[in-house]
């Protein structure tokens, strides 16, 4: 594993943002795995200030989101569909129709997560996969003791990731129990990995995850198993290493 310790939240966004259009601009074609969270948006933000000055074109890109909650459509404004849409899609010349996410409001939510799957291995599978850190290690929607070879399918939320994203959800709503994610097997697919964490919150988390044993106790270790794994921390957030 590669890992970037800079100096602060914003910095570590602006070198995540960096590497994607780094990606894009090599490789105009580049299927990216995308995240969602809190800390994606100042990863975003940056992106996509780099596309208007002209330093990152997704026009030939496509995208595979991480997961979404099951039962939420995507125009719910706690969708991650939407989310999306709102903090980067709308914003930059990704083509419509190139950037997936799982259905969360499918009728058969497990067919759905096996059409999602094959989706991802019929486009040749992941370039760049962007990877936030749950407070218990999860990748995507993959909880602790999810198997490590894992592909997409439902995932039933620990109560801590639950009460960790209810701030996304207004006040008596609580987030979904179910999710469609992709597998830990999927995301190790990918050609790149680019997991980005900051802030004290995460400090025990990525501790686990970089000098952890490999263990499904807390699912992003397995990224130590990765050939081409960078990690972009904020100084607080490597403050256990
Ligand atoms: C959610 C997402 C994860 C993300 C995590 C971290 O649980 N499903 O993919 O890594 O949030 O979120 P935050 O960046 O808000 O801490």
């Amino acid at each position: 594993m590669k890992i970037l310790i800079l100096e602060d939240a914003a910095a570590a966004a602006e070198r995540a943002a960096e590497i994607i259009a780094a990606q894009v601009t090599a490789k105009p074609g580049s299927v990216l795995g995308l995240a969602t969270g809190g800390t994606m948006e100042a990863v975003y933000e940056r992106l996509i200030a780099l596309h208007r000055a002209g330093s990152a074109s997704f026009a030939g890109a496509s995208s595979f989101n991480l997961d979404e909650y099951v039962g939420l459509a995507g125009d719910h404004p706690c969708s991650y569909r939407r989310y999306m849409a709102e903090k980067l899609f709308d914003q930059i010349d990704i083509a419509p129709g190139a950037a997936h996410l799982p259905m969360g409001e499918a009728a058969d939510p497990e067919a759905e997560a096996a059409r999602y799957e094959a989706a991802i291995v019929a486009a040749g599978d992941i370039d760049l996969q962007l990877l936030g850190l749950g407070l218990n290690g999860h990748i995507g929607f993959n909880e602790p003791t999810s198997s490590l070879t894992s592909i997409t399918r439902l995932k039933t939320l620990e109560r801590s990731t639950r009460e960790a994203n209810s701030r996304y959800f207004p006040d008596g709503d609580e987030p979904p129990r179910l999710a469609i994610t992709m597998g830990i097997g999927t995301i190790m697919r990918a050609r790149e990995v680019l997991l980005v964490a900051t802030g004290a919150a995460k400090a025990r988390a990525v501790a686990q995850v970089i000098e952890g044993p490999v263990s499904a106790r807390w699912p992003g270790s397995v990224l130590q198993m990765h050939r081409h794994a960078t990690l972009v921390l904020d100084r607080a957030a490597a403050s256990e290493l």
